[in-house]
């Protein structure tokens, strides 16, 4: 197995103000699952939640150290591994979730197609997302990419949020799935000067880096002529025939 890579840790990026949690849980849910895959489980806040629920077994896989041993502390069952290898035969399990994890993982097609081997009724996937339709949003997600390309100099596997094709083409190679998927947005302004602030601090933890510093200008300088908004959710369901 690979090794956990330990990375200098900055301020971590905001989650966006309207969390799909609600929705992921409801998904989870109406699937009545006996036993559930929750891949990239931290220290386990969905699988207490699925568990709670009743007769579900949650297994989280989690490649931290200091995050699995807390879900472990917790008394939940957490194995280590990642997302590309998942240590579990074939349809080990009825659904598989990934919340807020797709970003970070290195080989997202080979992830969901070891997702879509393990499961048997359904692989579920919650992530951010941004509407470039809106200029509003394409700013967001500008700075979303800009910050993500400092944790990838310092070490961090940190990817743009998925577009719904990055998730469907790897599915759909996966075998004959039928998906559906729901991007919502609740277009909540964010001030600019708090997201500079931010960003500044974000800059500061690099080696000085020039061509970062006139990305972040342009980026800033596109959200005072249309503003900015915050992440939406893309909340995905690819069920198993
Ligand atoms: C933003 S956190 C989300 C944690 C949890 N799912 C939640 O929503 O609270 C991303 C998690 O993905 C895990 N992760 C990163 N790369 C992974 C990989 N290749 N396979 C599985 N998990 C991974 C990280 O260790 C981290 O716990």
């Amino acid at each position: 197995m690979t090794p956990t890579m330990m990375v200098p840790r900055t301020e971590p990026a905001p989650r966006p103000s309207r969390d799909g949690k609600p929705e992921l849980l409801a998904a989870l849910r109406a699937l009545r699952p006996a036993s559930v895959l929750d891949v990239g489980c931290g220290e386990g806040a969905l699988l207490r939640a699925i568990i709670a629920d009743g007769a579900v077994r949650g297994v989280g896989l989690e490649p931290e150290d200091a995050a699995a041993e807390r879900a472990r502390a917790a008394g939940l069952e957490v194995q280590p591994g990642r997302a590309e290898a998942l240590p579990f035969a074939d349809d080990s399990f009825d659904v598989v979730t990934f919340e807020y994890v797709a970003h970070h993982i290195e080989h997202l097609p080979r992830a969901l197609h070891e997702a879509a081997r393990v499961a048997r009724c359904a692989v579920l996937v919650l992530d951010g997302w941004y509407d470039e339709a809106l200029p509003s949003q394409r700013v967001m997600r500008d700075l979303d990419d800009w910050r993500k390309r400092i944790d990838r100099r310092m070490g961090m596997v940190h990817n743009p949020c998925p577009r719904p094709r990055d998730l469907i083409d790897p599915l759909l190679a996966s075998g004959p799935l039928g998906i559906d998927y729901a991007c919502r947005l609740e277009l909540n302004p964010r001030s600019l000067t708090e997201l500079e602030a931010a960003a500044r601090r974000h800059l500061d933890s690099v080696a000085p880096a020039p061509e970062l510093a006139a990305e972040l200008g342009r980026i800033l300088d596109d959200g005072r002529l249309h503003g900015c908004t915050d992440a939406g959710t893309l909340l995905l369901c690819a069920r198993l025939p």
